[in-house]
């Protein structure tokens, strides 16, 4: 088809135009540009300038082609890989095309291809990345880091604001995509221990952000069937009243510790869990420290304060539901707002002092030391933030016990500037919680602490002290199931006499083969102390033989104590036994953890 002159209202320049243009034409864009010059205003004509390939572009795109985004979570105990998988879940009903994945899993090639990321993660250790992290945190500050100019990205960073790095990892990739240059189209968000109200507020902002109108969503044809998991109607906001069916203290007469095993009855719940999952228990303040407090602040029990829009008094705000015994610089600097005491600003302003004064003491030390304050009660209260849940692995198997759980909880006690002081939850349990009483609680999974799916594959477990739960939850289960695997314990703790944490269980589950091997270090019982890290390092040969064949690693209980100490062994045996250099044993131990076959609940 070729225009003229004559038989046509153009002219010559414009015939000229369109005949370069009208054979670049194909049907369906033909069939576009009838209608929409058959109801374009004449200004509308303009639109011939435009690239004929961008015509079917927009109408596609108007169409059918809905945003892409990734979403890359850094997770440990689940926190955040949970969030992840809500955003996840939200933005698909909303007709954006989702991908997330750990960022463990995540190929960094693929980065610049990428038009939007958004990043969930929370901080471990002293400031670093979960495990699942790691990787991608050192390629971003790494010399191979791509520049990332059509990058969109937001960030959501879940902390604890008692730690000194608070959001440390979130405000680090925050920080460095920027540096890359991305473009940030929502703030970064960091998140405290009650994260629920602030992600829903970023996954709104995010969401916002990348789908233009709603138009998208009804266009698009996504499946948005999400799982639920567990399908109970019990959760964290809504948690079950469990019953206490059984409370032993695990710990012999002359113990330097008291530990309890406790069962509680799930029945009529609805929950269910894996071994490896946690529970939940929201717990409350010691009643007399309560009472201690509020004559130390002056005001009286029963004055009347509003927490979350709810009237209550102020001893019961103080015992159900704010923190009392926790010290922070955030807190400290809130603190200082009501006085003038210059020994409390020279403590908040010295973060060597500050540091040191945090460590081991409460809110009844800052009032005894620096008070008068001059806040009334309303105001002392809005300072304070709710008292996180308390989590503790499962130390049983559902496949075993159908409507229980078992908890293996270490009593938290210390003495700070002559008074004796306990820990919130496990005082709670060790003191003023007697069989026959309900708790609240409510299941945590996590995704990133689990048994192979193949009952064949080898596991390698190692704990000290309460970190031994969830192997007795991971043995009964393998029991119950008569999996065939090999499996090896390593257990530590101080004194065989009074220390053996569940001794009849493993000898059992030796005796009937669903424990393989069975390795205990008793600290105290030598001349010389003995961990978890020695023993295996006296079987450096056959553990390194194990993990060759596929074994899976678990390590669970204290990071500081034990996890840090082991993961170096780790190290040094993967180096001994197969002839690497450091730096090649800190790469296989990462491809371990790459594959999720070193795996650690620590805390
Ligand atoms: C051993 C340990 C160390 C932690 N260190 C920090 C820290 O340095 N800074 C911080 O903000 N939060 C810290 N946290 C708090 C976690 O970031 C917080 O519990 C988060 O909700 C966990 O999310 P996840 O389940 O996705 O890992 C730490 C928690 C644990 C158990």
């Amino acid at each position: 088809m070729t225009l003229q002159v004559l038989n046509s209202p153009f002219n010559e320049e414009q015939v000229k135009q369109l005949n370069v243009l009208l054979p670049t034409l194909n049907d369906y864009q033909k069939i576009w540009l009838t209608g929409y010059l058959s109801i374009a205003p004449a200004a509308g004509v303009a639109v011939l300038e435009e690239p004929a390939a961008s015509i079917e572009e927009e109408v596609k795109s108007i169409a059918t082609e809905p945003q892409s985004a990734t979403i890359l979570y850094g997770s440990q105990t689940g926190n955040a890989q949970a969030l992840a998988e809500k955003l996840g879940a939200k933005l698909a009903e909303a007709g954006v095309d989702v991908t997330v994945a750990s960022m463990s899993a995540f190929k960094t090639n693929q980065l610049k291809k990428l038009t939007n990321l958004f990043i969930v993660t929370s901080t471990h250790g002293e400031g670093t990345p979960p495990d699942n992290a790691i990787q991608f945190h050192e390629f971003l500050y790494g010399k191979r880091a791509p520049k990332l100019e059509h990058l969109q990205f937001s960030v959501l960073a879940l902390g604890d604001s008692s730690y000194e790095f608070f959001c440390k990892t979130g405000a680090d990739f925050d920080e460095q995509l920027e540096k890359l240059g991305a473009q940030r189209i929502a703030p970064r968000v960091d998140c405290d221990l009650d994260y629920d109200a602030l992600a829903a507020q970023w996954f709104e902002d995010v969401k916002k952000a990348i789908v233009a109108n709603d138009a998208q969503a009804a266009l698009s044809q996504v499946n948005t069937a999400t799982k639920e998991v567990g399908g109970s109607e019990y959760s964290k906001k809504n948690p079950f009243y469990a019953e206490v069916l059984e409370k032993i203290n695990l710990n012999g007469r002359g113990s330097n510790k008291v530990t309890y095993h406790l069962e509680l009855s799930l029945e009529g719940s609805g929950l269910t869990y894996a071994p490896g999952d946690s529970i939940g228990i929201l717990p409350e303040n010691d009643e007399q420290l309560v009472g201690i407090l509020i004559e130390a602040l002056g005001f009286q029990q029963t004055e009347v304060v509003t927490v979350e829009q709810q009237s209550l008094t102020l001893a019961e705000a103080l015992q159900k539901k704010l923190e009392i015994t926790v010290l922070s610089k955030p807190l400290l600097q809130k603190i200082q707002n009501y006085t003038v005491n210059p020994d409390f600003a020279a403590l908040v302003q010295d973060n060597y002092k500050w540091k040191d004064y945090v460590y081991g003491r409460d809110l009844l030390d800052v009032v005894q030391n620096y008070g008068p304050f001059s806040w009334n009660a309303q105001q002392f209260v809005e300072l304070l933030r709710k008292i996180p849940a308390r989590l503790y692995s499962i130390a049983s198997s559902q496949a075993a016990n159908e409507d229980e759980a078992h908890l293996t909880i270490g009593k938290v006690s210390y003495e700070t500037d002559g008074r004796g002081r306990q820990g919130v939850c496990s005082g709670q349990i060790a003191e003023r919680i007697e069989i026959g009483q309900k708790l609240p609680i409510y299941i945590h999974s996590n995704p990133n602490f689990k048994l192979p799916q193949d009952d064949a594959t080898a596991i390698i477990m190692i704990g000290a002290g309460t970190g031994i739960a969830p192997f007795r939850s991971f043995i009964e289960e393998r029991a119950a199931r008569e999996a065939e695997g090999k499996s090896w314990l390593f257990f530590g703790d101080q004194h065989f006499v009074t220390d053996y944490l569940y001794q009849t269980d493993w000898q059992g589950w030796i005796k009937d083969g669903a424990l393989t091997n069975l390795t205990t270090a008793f600290s105290r019982d030598g001349d010389q102390k003995i961990y978890v890290q020695h023993r295996l390092q006296e079987h450096a040969k056959e553990l390194y033989e194990w993990i060759e064949q596929g074994a899976i690693i678990y390590v669970c209980g204290d990071e500081k104590a034990m996890a840090a100490d082991v993961d170096k062994m780790i190290h040094a045996i993967v180096a001994e036994q197969g002839g690497k250099s450091a730096e090649q044993a800190a790469e296989y131990v990462s491809s371990l953890k790459q594959q999720q076959r070193y795996q650690r609940d620590v805390y």
